[in-house]
């Protein structure tokens, strides 16, 4: 089948098979009977059944009783854009270069309506002469839809488009017709879903902000909605087969933040949440209510500010917005311990929000909709934002809000939904002022929030604008070597103007200080090549990375790790003191790390074995240098290759993540999976990201949950001498921590010193990062919380003299994985620490 060699072309041959393979797997555990819940999903323009990503089975709209005599011509794109996440349905469309009516049958009632474009020279159709209207039964949902400028001016290479709508006869009709104003043009489709639901829009009692205040409205029954935005704030996206029910898309909301604000919160491992009998369990996903995003610890601070999210919209249009509330974080579990205002477009939509008095409780869900009338001609900027109200003294100063959604209603009266096609950014690469809402300036004046598109351009002006901040506050002299520095513009804009940090050493240099890479002076061997020690500067010692000049991804890579050390500075990240270009050579020069790598302390080797605290600090660094990667920058980062032997450790034995060759931007909205080829480390690579090629920051809290395991274990994580059941630590440990048995498989020789709480908390941490399914992991943050408490219970037990006591009760008592994790509360000063490496990630 020629589109399943286009599927993975970037994959070496043993990894595409292993995803087939997977795939399979998936096939075979789908429903297929599809019907039977009404759910109806088409794939345009082809002529037999086919399985998404996800696992979903596509029906080909050839000979589909949907498509009677279907007219229009199937065609297969000519080119696969890597960003799209899946081949179907994108792959194949369905032409028409006349009016086209496809039929469903659906019982009465509301469904989702959702229509997958994919904007591409198709056969000989050029992709700008897609032009055209969509109709279902009489209400436009498209009119004069230039779907290739649609595409542009959000930066993407395919959309998604739904539609609410309420179906009173037993039929469907969606019609797509090539626009009348434009001689040939032609309409095309790639993919249709239908999914019913119950009433989500009109039960709740809505109010609208408008001139004279703040009155109640009710929508009609059987008005049609457009979905403009469906957020997780505060987390990640949520893929479609992760939602509640009806396969929608949640995304992450850092792109629309105004001024970079607020801090992500997740709950608290023992708090369950429960969907109370006004809000049913698929109103939003459990991973929506269980993140939310605050305005931090900080009380002045959020008085003097706005948690703000800025949301571009059509104007003439009303919109319902709908705000998902939930308390998760003790100790906010009783009224008036938290108030604030929502201001919706700079008018006050409610004042003292309170979230236990609304949801009932902490951990109950709720939520609240408003609706507004989006004033103006072309686009413009909804603005929603959150403050502190006082007027009740509440004890603390802050606002959250879990999930947000905005949905456009049918026009009053008319059968319209269609807005005008969005304005193209007239130089997407060079002025960030045009994007649709990116590069606004935060009113204290310190990071530009960035949004709307992503991708590397994003990436670059975040990057810039840390680096800048980093740079100023801290000069490193290192004078014998800094003439060469204002050459760094020799690399990517992005070094330009930002890395005097870092130096460039001629190939001359280098030579001198590694004795013409002797090899007594290697201290480390691997892929890409050697690393030699060395001294500059008169006396301080530095470790030098020579690339092969033959490994493949040396060049990227070289890149890569320039300019995520410049540009990220963090005492838990190796620094970079300077590199060299030269004849072919590529070297990195860094700081030396006196005690090498973690797993040089754990396993076959001579080093005395380190402590259990030891090991517990070595964790939390290497937590802190992930969670600052992850969200020191608008997008975060993400690693990629999270290892003991990338954990480097000082000579304070400080732990410093190293290596970010394969580092890449997160992706952040839905539009931009990172769909990558798979890289990684065996042993350590998150299995959905190997099965879904969808990498997100929770591919690398897997990893680093691996290395947890290897940690407390002190074995390879990969070890095929063993017994099968043994070869795979992570699998090795769930299998014994399922049977209470995992204090079996302790290293043997801090066994006697971890306490049985710490143990605890320690051990369902790890078992939590290592979890199937990437929205069952916590985030980065939450698994730096609990190792802080780990280290907490561990600390205050030493006191004691009583460990004897505490390890020979840890040999009797098994763990029961169900029972819910520490209660201990993290002190205000631990919070503080933790966030205020983001906001002020730390110079060497
Ligand atoms: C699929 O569902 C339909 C409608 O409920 C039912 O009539 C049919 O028997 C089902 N088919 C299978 C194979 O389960
Ligand atoms: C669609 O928009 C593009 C601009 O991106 C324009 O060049 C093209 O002519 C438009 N197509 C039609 C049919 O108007
Ligand atoms: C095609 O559909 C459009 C509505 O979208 C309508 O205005 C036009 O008259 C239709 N053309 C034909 C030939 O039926
Ligand atoms: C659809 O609209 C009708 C009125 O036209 C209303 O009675 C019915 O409740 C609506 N159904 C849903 C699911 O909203
Ligand atoms: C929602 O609750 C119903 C029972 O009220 C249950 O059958 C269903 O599985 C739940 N769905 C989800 C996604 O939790
Ligand atoms: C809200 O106020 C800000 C200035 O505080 C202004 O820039 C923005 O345009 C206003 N938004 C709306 C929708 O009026
Ligand atoms: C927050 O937003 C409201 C509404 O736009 C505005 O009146 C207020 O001045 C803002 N407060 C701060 C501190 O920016
Ligand atoms: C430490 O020992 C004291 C007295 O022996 C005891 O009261 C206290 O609970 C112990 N603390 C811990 C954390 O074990
Ligand atoms: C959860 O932990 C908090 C302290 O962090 C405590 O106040 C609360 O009672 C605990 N809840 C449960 C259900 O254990
Ligand atoms: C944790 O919970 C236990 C019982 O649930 C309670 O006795 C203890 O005081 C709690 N500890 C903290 C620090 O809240």
């Amino acid at each position: 089948m020629p589109t399943m060699a286009m599927a993975f072309p970037t994959l070496p041959v043993t990894l595409t098979c292993l995803t087939l393979l997977a795939l399979l797997s998936i096939v075979m555990a789908a429903d297929s009977n599809s019907t039977a819940t009404g759910l109806i999903l088409l794939d345009c323009g082809a002529s037999s059944p086919n399985v998404d990503d996800s696992g979903r089975i596509w029906d080909g709209d050839a000979g589909s009783k949907f498509a009677p005599s279907v007219k229009g011509v199937a065609a297969t794109a000519s080119y696969q854009h890597p960003s799209l996440p899946s081949l179907v349905p994108y792959i194949t469309t369905r032409i028409f270069t006349s009016n086209y009516t496809y039929h469903f049958p659906v019982s009465p009632g509301r469904l989702f309506l959702r229509l997958y474009f994919y904007p591409i020279a198709y056969a000989n159709y050029a992709v700008l002469d897609a032009f055209f209207d969509v109709t279902a039964g009489n209400l436009v949902l498209l009119n004069g839809f230039n779907a290739s400028q649609t595409a542009q001016a959000i930066n993407s290479a395919y959309l998604v488009r739904e539609f609410s709508v309420n179906v009173s006869s037993g039929n469907l009709d969606l019609t797509f017709a090539p626009s009348a104003h434009q001689k040939g043009s032609y309409a095309f489709i790639n993919g249709i879903e239908i999914v019913p639901t119950p009433d989500i829009f009109t039960t709740a009692d809505t109010r609208e902000v408008n001139a004279n205040g703040v009155i109640p409205v009710s929508i009609p029954a059987d008005t049609g909605f457009q979905t403009m935005y469906r957020l997780n704030v505060g987390g990640d996206a949520i893929l479609p087969i992760y939602d509640s029910g009806f396969y929608r898309s949640w995304n992450s909301d850092s792109s629309y933040l105004f001024g970079g604000s607020g801090v992500t919160v997740s709950k608290d491992f023992n708090l369950t949440i429960q969907y109370t009998p006004t809000v049913p369990n698929y109103t939003a996903p459990f991973d929506v209510y269980a993140t939310a995003r605050s305005m931090g610890p900080n009380a002045q601070d959020n008085l003097n500010n706005n948690l703000t999210w800025i949301l571009p919209v059509d104007a003439g249009f009303s919109y319902l917005i709908r705000f998902h509330f939930c308390q998760i974080k003790y100790p906010i579990t009783k009224v008036n311990q938290m108030s604030f205002f929502i201001y919706i477009n700079n008018r006050t939509a409610q004042q003292r929000m309170d979230v236990i008095v609304w949801s009932g409780g902490i951990g109950r869900t709720a939520y609240k909709d408003y609706a507004i009338m989006a004033i103006g001609s072309g686009q413009v900027d909804m603005w929603i934002a959150l403050h502190p109200d006082l007027e009740s003294q509440p004890e603390y100063f802050d606002a959250i809000l879990n999930g947000l959604e905005v949905f456009k209603l049918q026009g009053y009266r008319s059968n319209n939904l269609a807005g005008l096609s969005p304005p193209l950014p007239q130089k997407p690469d060079v002025d960030p002022s045009r994007l649709p809402s990116v590069g606004r300036k935060s009113k204290g004046g310190k990071l530009a929030a960035v949004g709307g598109t992503t991708g590397g351009f994003a990436f670059m002006l975040i990057a810039l604008t840390i680096t800048c901040v980093t740079c100023r506050q801290k000069k490193v002299a290192k004078s014998s070597y800094k003439t060469d520095c204002p050459h760094l513009n020799r690399l990517t804009e992005c070094r330009k103007s930002t890395c005097d940090l870092v130096c460039r050493f001629t190939f001359a240099e280098i030579q001198l200080v590694t004795k013409d890479f002797d090899e007594a002076f290697i201290i480390g061997r691997g892929g890409f090549g050697n690393v030699y020690s060395g001294e500059i500067d008169g006396g301080t010692k530095v470790a030098i990375k020579r690339f092969n000049q033959k490994s493949q991804q040396g060049f990227h890579e070289f890149q890569t790790e320039i300019e995520m050390l410049c540009n990220f500075r963090h005492r838990h990240l190796v620094s970079l003191i300077g590199y060299c270009e030269e004849k072919n050579e590529m070297i990195l020069v860094y700081d030396y790390m006196a005690h090498g790598t973690l797993r040089e302390h754990l396993y076959n080797t001579r080093n005395p074995p380190l402590s259990w605290q030891q090991r517990l600090e070595i964790c939390i660094g290497a937590a802190r240098g992930l969670h600052y990667l992850h969200t020191g920058a608008e997008q975060g980062i993400i690693h990629r290759d999270v290892k003991t032997t990338n954990i480097l450790l000082d000579d304070r034995f400080m732990a410093k993540v190293s290596d970010f060759g394969l580092s890449k931007a997160s992706p952040d909205i839905d539009n931009t999976h990172m769909s990558t080829a798979v890289k990684g480390t065996f042993g350590y690579l998150d299995p959905e990201y190997f099965r879904l090629q969808r990498l997100t920051k929770k591919s690398d809290v897997y990893s680093f949950g691996v290395v947890l395991f290897e940690t407390l274990c002190a074995r390879p994580v990969i070890n095929t001498k063993l017994p099968e059941e043994q070869v795979s630590l992570r699998d090795w440990a769930l299998s014994c921590r399922k049977k209470g048995a995992l204090e079996e498989i302790i290293d043997p020789r801090v066994k006697e010193e971890i306490t049985l709480e710490c143990f605890r908390i320690f051990a369902e941490i790890a078992e939590k990062c290592v979890a199937d399914r990437s929205i069952d992991r916590p985030s980065m943050g939450d698994v730096l919380w609990n190792l802080e408490v780990a280290l907490q219970v561990q600390d205050s037990a030493s006191y004691n003299s009583s460990c004897a006591e505490s390890a020979s009760s840890l040999q009797i008592t098994a763990v029961d994985s169900d029972r819910p994790s520490t209660n201990s509360t993290i002190s205000v000063a631990a919070q503080e620490a933790i966030f205020s490496d983001i906001a002020h990630p730390e110079g060497r």
